[in-house]
């Protein structure tokens, strides 16, 4: 499986094991499609919080692309009772897919990157993964203790709090991803957010929200780019 991930260029963020395959394989469900000789011909992760269930990764190796590799796997995937999510690439293939399980477009995901400096600075105490599990909780749907602690123990993570809101930053090179963040509303998460940024030596920085956050506006503001562009689907509102 991470033969068809490095294809597809999925390991860049991460300098080794343990990675997000890992983390799946762990707090979710990974499963490959294989070929006559067992090799991988594309594969399906999930992660789960509470009843939530989010479909991170369908990837189909580009020669068996379009010949119903990628329609088998979410149907094992998906046979959770609760909600499903998943962010949705911008091959027309994915989001057909994901329609006919009953998911949804709703707004766009973007992947935004940009310099640290320059932002509000709100303030944030180191905190640890425990401490703020159950707002996450609250903002994400569902609880995932486990695989918040499995992230805060990564090499380079730390986490960061306010009062009402979260962040985790992980050092990769010299750039930080932030996330995961949250918080008792989306502004209470974008305070987070812009305190954690605060605290980084890194310079750029990047990180995953959806359209409607309001750290878009704010980010955007301060000079930053869109580098990629996901949709985030889901079943329920
Ligand atoms: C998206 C992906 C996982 C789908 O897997 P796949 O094996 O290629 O897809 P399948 O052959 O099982 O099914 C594709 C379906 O999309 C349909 N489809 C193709 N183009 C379409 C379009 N423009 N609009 C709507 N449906 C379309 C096909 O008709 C087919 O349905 P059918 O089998 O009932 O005819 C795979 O193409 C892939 O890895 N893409 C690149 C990586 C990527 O973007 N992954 C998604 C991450 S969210």
């Amino acid at each position: 499986m991470r033969k068809v991930a490095k294809g597809f260029g999925l390991l860049a963020g991460w300098s080794g094991t343990p990675d997000f395959l890992d983390a799946e394989r762990s707090f979710g469900t990974l499963l490959f499609a294989p070929d006559d000789a067992g090799e991988a011909l594309g594969f399906g992760g999930t992660l789960r919080r509470g009843p939530v269930t989010h479909l991170g990764d369908l990837f189909v190796l580009p020669e068996h692309q379009s010949s119903g590799v990628g329609r088998t796997l979410p149907a094992e995937l998906l046979c959770g009772n609760g909600p499903t999510v998943t962010f949705a690439s911008s091959d027309p293939r994915a989001i057909a897919l994901y329609v006919r399980y009953g998911l949804r477009p709703w707004t766009p995901l973007l992947y935004l990157t940009g310099p640290t400096a320059g932002l509000p600075t709100p303030p944030v105490r180191r905190t640890r993964a425990e401490d703020v599990a159950a707002l996450d909780a609250l903002a994400s749907g569902g609880d995932r203790r486990a695989t918040l602690a499995w992230y805060a123990d990564l090499p380079g993570v730390t986490m960061y709090a306010t009062d009402r809101g979260y962040a985790a930053v992980r050092q990769t090179g010299h750039n930080v991803m932030i996330g995961p963040a949250g918080g008792a509303t989306p502004q209470h998460c974008a305070d987070a957010v812009l305190g954690a940024l605060a605290t980084t030596e890194a310079r750029t920085a990047r990180i995953a929200v959806p359209g409607t956050h309001p750290l878009v506006p704010a980010l955007l503001g301060a000079g930053w780019h869109i580098a990629d562009m996901d949709t985030l689907m889901a079943d329920v509102p």
